[in-house]
């Protein structure tokens, strides 16, 4: 299938661009380089030893999309683009709706026009907003989330549920992740934000490879096994899977809204995370524990049976994978 892959040189996006060369997908990259570099196309072709396409373009450029649809035969999107950052959401609401909301609106209607009616869209579980049980389910209600970045998904959600109630010939699946953590076994691709990290495996990261002084973990009092949060943690390299499966499944399906959780299905503590990390890794991480993080919750994991009932998909790395494979690409990066 030829496959247009916005945000394709981000982090997500990169493992998911891999995965599907590697099942013989052609695909075509669109990213403006804000929160990624160019080199990763080179990366990823040498990994699969496979060519792609790049443009370096705002999907919200809509004369530049719709020559990207003129000069290839998209079949398909998949739309990673977005501003991702919690904290930073909170701080320039407007920058955060204008490009998620807007890029979005323009990616739909030059699909429209182009009669391209196929769409996976990266959501979040950041859309269940609190719930009173810890294991979300996607027949859980959203509701509402606490900062502008997640309002844009659960906006997006909206948006793209109203567009196939519309226009029947859509077939739309959203994919909500936990939280992707890990890379790819080559150490060529991963997560390396610039400046402070604000997640805390790129922060655990900086940490092991001394650019950080110590990890503060936010909060000890919380009603879990041992005080701290709880996260279901996913490689990135299952999730770029979790991808491949619901465009298989997409193709095959009738037309409608489709909703998958890609998580682990397991509640992971940020203790754990830091105790797995040292011992797979033999390394000491230094840390504190700190006040809690306004607007965490305490704990919250995926039921992550539909999408292994529905798209045969289910995760097969490991939480001591994930810190080796974290830790493998950093050492790489800093060669
Ligand atoms: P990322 O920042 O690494 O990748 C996003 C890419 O989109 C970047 O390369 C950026 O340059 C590009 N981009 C942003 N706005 C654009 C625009 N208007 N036009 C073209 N390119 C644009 O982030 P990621 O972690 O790979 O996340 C991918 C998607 O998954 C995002 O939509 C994110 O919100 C969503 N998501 C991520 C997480 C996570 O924890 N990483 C969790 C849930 C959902
Ligand atoms: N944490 C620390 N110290 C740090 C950073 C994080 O203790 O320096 C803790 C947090 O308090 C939290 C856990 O580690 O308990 C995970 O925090 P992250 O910032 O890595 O991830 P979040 O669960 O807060 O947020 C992630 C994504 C969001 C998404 C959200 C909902 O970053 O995009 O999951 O699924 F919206």
């Amino acid at each position: 299938m030829k496959i247009l892959i916005t945000g394709g040189t981000g982090y997500i996006g990169s493992h998911t661009c891999v995965e599907l060369l590697n099942e013989n997908h052609e695909i075509i990259i669109v990213d403006n380089l804000y929160n990624s570099k160019k080199t990763v196309i080179e990366k990823i072709q040498n990994i699969t030893n496979k060519k792609v396409k790049f443009y370096e373009a705002d999907v919200s450029d809509k004369n530049r999309l719709e020559n990207i649809f003129e000069e290839n035969d998209i079949e398909a999107v998949i739309h990673f683009a977005g501003l991702k950052a919690v904290g930073e959401s909170v701080k320039m609401p407007l920058t955060y709706y204008r490009n998620n909301i807007d890029s979005t609106l323009t990616l739909l209607e030059v699909m429209s026009e182009h009669n391209c009616k196929n769409l996976v869209f990266s959501s979040s579980a950041t859309v269940y907003g609190e719930q009173e049980e810890p294991v979300y389910v996607e027949s859980m209600k959203r509701k509402e989330p606490s900062n502008p970045y997640g309002k844009t998904k659960a906006m997006i959600e909206q948006i793209l549920e109203d567009l196939s109630i519309s226009d029947p010939e859509w077939k739309i699946t959203l994919l909500r992740y936990f939280n992707p953590i890990g890379a790819h076994k080559s150490g060529e691709i991963g997560e390396d934000p610039n400046g402070i990290p604000n997640n805390l495996m790129p922060y655990i990261l900086k940490v092991a490879i001394q650019e950080l002084p110590e990890l503060t973990i936010f909060g000890k009092d919380y009603d879990t096994k041992d005080g701290t949060c709880i996260r279901d943690y996913i490689h990135v390299v299952d999730l770029a899977k979790g991808h491949i499966k619901a465009l298989e499944h997409l193709t095959k399906a009738t037309p409608g809204t489709y909703i998958y959780n890609l998580g682990s299905g397991q509640g992971i503590s940020v203790q754990e995370i830091v105790t797995t990390f040292e011992k797979v890794n033999n390394i000491k991480i230094d840390y504190k524990f700190g006040p809690r993080r306004e607007g965490d919750l305490p704990g919250f994991y995926s039921d992550a049976s539909k999408a292994y009932k529905e798209l045969g998909w289910k995760v097969e790395e490991t939480l001591e994978t994930m810190c080796k494979d974290s830790y493998n690409y950093i050492k790489n990066q800093k060669q």
